[in-house]
């Protein structure tokens, strides 16, 4: 069997991290780190994350705002309230939470939020400086990612890795981060020939589809790493359960090391999340 990579221990590592940056920048500074974290409509899964990223901002000793603004918002009420955030100087870290609405233009609202308080790491300018070699807010899932693969593999010079996925969210960002650590980097996506053998020549396969149980044992070098950021609702026996991209239980036969779904890459992200914000403050002091 695969060796399982523990999200969450790795995440409570980094969480202690932050706690401890989070009481230097109270006790040095009279700051306290905090993040404002925008939610408009009632989609189940962004209120469940929504939820966990202010409980964890408050574990971890920070300030956290919350802002729930009905699916009929507009564009401007939102920018207005962004602007606010942006000028607000106790606030460090601004999050909107994706997808929004479909009458949102998602790119303008991301652009509209200040680079330093960007903690997404999606603001145009923070995915340039990522891109040139100069990362400064790192998007928190392929942040976290990195984190994982780093126990596994200290060293990632010259490691043959897939990236399934193309989002800006993940794939993309998660490409950059493994070509700066010298990875050799491919990415496929839905319209990629010949996947399977792509990714069945990788030492290393970050899957992040957002279909359930999409990659299996036939995929896998054996003995390679798989990173699943996948986070699927399936109904198994009338039961609702959490699955990953990739089918666990074959793949982890094969793998030298998976990460799980539950509690893999998504503690990861938060932790990541909390991580950037307390960077975001420090910037914030000069
Ligand atoms: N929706 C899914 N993942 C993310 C994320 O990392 N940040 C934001 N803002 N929304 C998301």
């Amino acid at each position: 069997m695969a060796h399982l990579i523990d999200g969450k221990q790795l995440s409570d590592q980094v969480l202690q991290e932050v706690a401890s940056e989070v009481e230097l920048l109270k006790g040095e500074h009279d700051i306290v780190p905090t993040l404002a974290v925008v939610l408009v409509g009632e989609d189940p899964a962004s209120q469940v994350y929504v939820r966990n990223k202010v409980k964890r901002a408050t574990e971890a000793g920070m300030g956290s705002i919350e802002h729930r603004l009905d699916a009929e918002t507009s564009q401007a009420t939102l920018s207005e309230l962004i602007d606010h955030l942006n000028s607000d100087p106790k606030v460090h870290g601004i999050l909107v939470q994706l997808p929004l609405p479909s009458h949102f233009n998602e790119d303008m609202v991301i652009a509209s939020i200040h680079p330093a308080k960007d903690v997404d790491g999606f603001h145009p300018l923070n995915v340039g400086a990522l891109a040139s070699g100069q990362p400064s807010l790192v998007p928190c899932t392929p942040q976290g990612c990195m984190i994982m693969l780093h126990q596994v593999h200290p060293d990632l010079s010259g490691k043959n890795v897939v990236v399934v996925g193309r989002s800006n969210i993940v794939g993309k960002p998660m490409a950059a981060l493994l070509l700066q650590a010298n990875c050799t980097v491919t990415i496929a996506h839905s319209r990629t020939k010949n996947i399977e053998s792509l990714c069945r020549n990788a030492d290393i396969v970050v899957a992040a589809v957002g279909r359930a149980e999409f990659i299996n044992a036939d995929w896998i070098k054996p003995g390679a790493t798989v990173i699943d950021v996948g986070i699927n609702a399936i109904d198994l026996d009338g039961k609702r359960k959490l699955v990953g991209d990739v089918d666990f239980e074959s793949v982890a036969r094969v793998a030298g090391a998976i990460t799980p779904v539950p509690g893999g890459v998504g503690p990861m992200t938060i932790a990541c999340l909390l991580l950037n914000t307390t960077r975001a403050a420090r910037r914030q002091l000069a």
